[in-house]
């Protein structure tokens, strides 16, 4: 039988927390749930996923590198905090032929101006926001079909 495409699916800083964190924001669910949920999903697509968190940029960025040197068929990345700082981030996604689809549960561009500037959405192909852990799922159905 011949490999199930592969999809990265990789989470930065503070994700880890997820569940407990500002659930006003960032509702119940941890990142086990949504990792869980994800698999299933998967299944049904006929892809496979490799779901990951970091509070380290460094990881995030090997870790783009290595989605590239597996032959990814595309990342889903949360880059958290790091989307709004990050260019090393930027230039890593620019870096690799791997498409990324940029994930955020709250929808950073009606949050703090701090927020409305996205390196990583100035890289990435497509974004889903806005939607909670939802916004996992549309962004996996999206890149399955990549
Ligand atoms: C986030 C939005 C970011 O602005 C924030 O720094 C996060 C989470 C989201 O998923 O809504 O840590 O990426």
């Amino acid at each position: 039988m011949p490999h199930k495409a592969i999809i990265f699916v990789l989470n930065g800083p503070n994700l880890n927390l997820l569940g407990t964190r500002e659930p006003e924001i960032y509702g119940r669910d941890t990142l086990d749930d949504i990792a869980r949920r994800l698999d299933d999903q998967a299944q049904t697509l006929g892809v496979e996923i490799d779901f990951r968190q970091s509070n380290h940029e460094g990881h995030l960025i090997d870790w783009l590198h290595e989605a590239q040197a597996v032959g990814a068929k595309a990342v889903l990345l949360n880059a958290a905090g790091f989307t709004h700082s990050s260019i090393a981030i930027h230039d890593a996604i620019k870096a690799i032929s791997v498409p990324v689809v940029e994930v955020h549960l709250s929808e950073p561009k009606t949050r703090e101006a701090f927020r409305h500037i996205s390196y990583v959405g100035m890289a990435a192909k497509l974004c889903f926001a806005g939607h909670g852990a939802k916004s996992y799922e549309l962004a996996l159905d999206a890149a399955a079909r990549f």
